[in-house]
């Protein structure tokens, strides 16, 4: 244990010192947001609700200060504002996800709110006009309410109800658009929002919440790419996946058990996501474990829903890159083994591990999901590269929270530069291929839960200005020298050796 912490000091000292590989010309480099967290009027032009305004009006105590995402950034009024620094930033992608509910007020097509429509054309028109290529996620967390009322992401149907929102997406925004992201970190959406009820809809669902979720979530992202696939590909010439999200698992320790563990927990948080997209069907530890347990606890079939051998065919393969949001590492260790602590059935069980940080890591206090291990992150790379066939990658998310918001934000630079050392490492050392990298996030925006107590952005936004003023920090004016220069280091090596 205290050689494995020793090595990872090392190992973090010298990943201090940046990459001087070139920042290839074709590397995208850009920033993400998401409709809930920027858009603000949520209830204007025909916009219906959804499940975050529900919740953030409903349970106002579960959210720092009752905040809400009502008027956030106000980028449903400021999108040119926007765009003009995102210009000015010079990124050559902007991620961004298209509201549900905003498009469909009930959530299923019979009633389109063309003002909804109107919105995303005006801003995806002044994207292409700026030369900024769009990354457009169809949904990030925030499902209409209706449909959140039938059960919302553990009712398989709602997979349909998506899948019908995706083509009339493509169908309206295709030709404006060549990325397309389905669904953002389901694993988020699963283990908050149905399991651990921290996130909308706030559902404590411990023993199966999460595995509904997930198999919604799988089949309603294979829908939605089959239908890109099969009726708008050819004309469009796109490409579509999902974003999936993942710490790095170290082992805590060299011991087989500490090593089994810490695989096993990448597999319960990124594999029960990517393994049926990537490789078919869901993990088998996850099968064994969930299913062994189940059967302990008395339940007729396992708690995790068998996939058929055509559901199994019917998902594999639907990706066209592999998209990952990844923000930190923990070590893991073996807690139980998959007989004991038998009770009522629990995913936060059914791994079987333990996770703790290094004190050494960088973190802000207060902020615990956060920390700076760019060593953590090549490592996940590594993985990604070898357990899903080697997959052309791109970071869709990345970041550095703080709680100041302050413009002298040398942290957010010290973290944003040594992951994309990590990435310039991972390409031309390890032959990992990723081809972009977002930046999480343009600006300071609703976080969830934490309100807007974290701050994430490169923009300062005055959150009690009814302006929402936005300022760039030391951070936005280093990622638009790095964007130009293509290099983290004062003298790159030649691109052409
Ligand atoms: C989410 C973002 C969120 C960020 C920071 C990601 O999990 O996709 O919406 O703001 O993490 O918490």
């Amino acid at each position: 244990m205290l050689l494995t912490v020793a090595l990872a000091n090392l190992l973090v000292i010298c990943s201090s010192e940046l990459s001087d590989y070139p920042i290839p010309k074709d590397f995208m480099l850009g920033v993400a947001t998401a409709a809930y967290q920027i858009e603000g009027a949520w209830n204007e032009d025909g916009k219906g609700e959804s499940v975050w305004d529900w919740y953030s009006h409903t349970f106002p105590e579960r959210i720092d200060n009752a905040a809400t995402g009502d008027v956030a950034c106000d980028s449903y009024h400021k999108w040119e504002e926007d765009v003009a620094l995102l210009k000015e930033l010079g990124v050559d992608h902007y991620r961004f996800s298209l509201s549900w509910s905003r498009i469909l007020p009930e959530g299923t097509i019979n009633y389109v709110n063309e003002a909804g429509i109107e919105y995303y054309r005006k801003l995806l028109q002044g994207l292409a006009d700026n030369n900024i290529t769009p990354l457009v996620t169809l949904f990030h967390w925030d499902t209409p309410r209706p449909l959140h009322e039938l059960g919302g992401w553990t009712n398989p149907l709602i997979a349909d109800y998506f899948a019908e929102y995706a083509r009339l997406c493509f169908e309206r925004f295709g030709d404006l658009v060549q990325n397309w992201i389905t669904i953002n970190e389901p694993q988020t959406t699963c283990v908050q929002g149905y399991t651990e009820g921290i996130k909308a809809p706030g559902y404590s669902d411990e023993a199966e919440g999460v595995y509904l979720c997930a198999y919604t979530h799988v089949l309603a992202h294979a829908k939605a790419y089959h239908i890109y696939d099969e009726e708008f590909r050819a004309m469009q010439k796109g490409r579509i996946t999902i974003v999936v999200d993942s710490m790095w698992c170290e082992p805590a320790s060299d011991s087989s058990e500490d090593k089994e563990a810490a695989e096993t927990e990448m597999e319960f948080i990124i594999g029960l996501y990517a393994n049926p997209i990537y490789n078919g069907n869901w993990p088998q530890v996850v099968i064994d474990r969930v299913g062994n347990r189940s059967l302990l606890e008395g339940y007729p079939r396992s708690r995790l829903p068998e996939f058929t051998k055509d559901e199994i065919d019917y998902i594999n393969g639907t990706f066209d890159f592999f998209a990952l949001n990844s923000y930190s590492t923990n070590y893991i260790y073996h807690q139980i083994d998959v007989t004991e602590s038998i009770g009522n059935g629990s995913y936060l069980l059914d791994s079987g591990i333990g996770a703790k940080v290094n004190s050494t890591w960088k973190s802000i206090e207060g902020i615990g999901w956060v920390n700076d291990v760019p060593w953590g992150f090549r490592k996940l790379l590594n993985w990604v590269h070898n357990h899903y066939n080697k997959p052309d990658i791109i970071i869709t998310e990345n970041g550095w929270a703080d709680l100041t918001g302050d413009l002298q934000d040398q942290d957010r630079i010290d973290y944003v530069a040594g992951h994309i050392s990590a990435i310039l490492d991972a390409i031309n050392e390890d032959g990992v291929r990723v081809f972009g990298y977002t930046v999480w996030s343009f600006m300071d925006n609703f976080e969830w839960t934490n309100g807007y107590n974290e701050k994430l952005g490169l923009y300062q936004v005055d959150f009690d200005s009814p302006d929402r003023t936005r300022t760039a920090k030391d951070s936005a004016k280093w990622y638009q020298k790095i964007i130009k220069d293509r290099c983290l280091v004062d003298k790159c090596q030649d691109a052409s050796l």
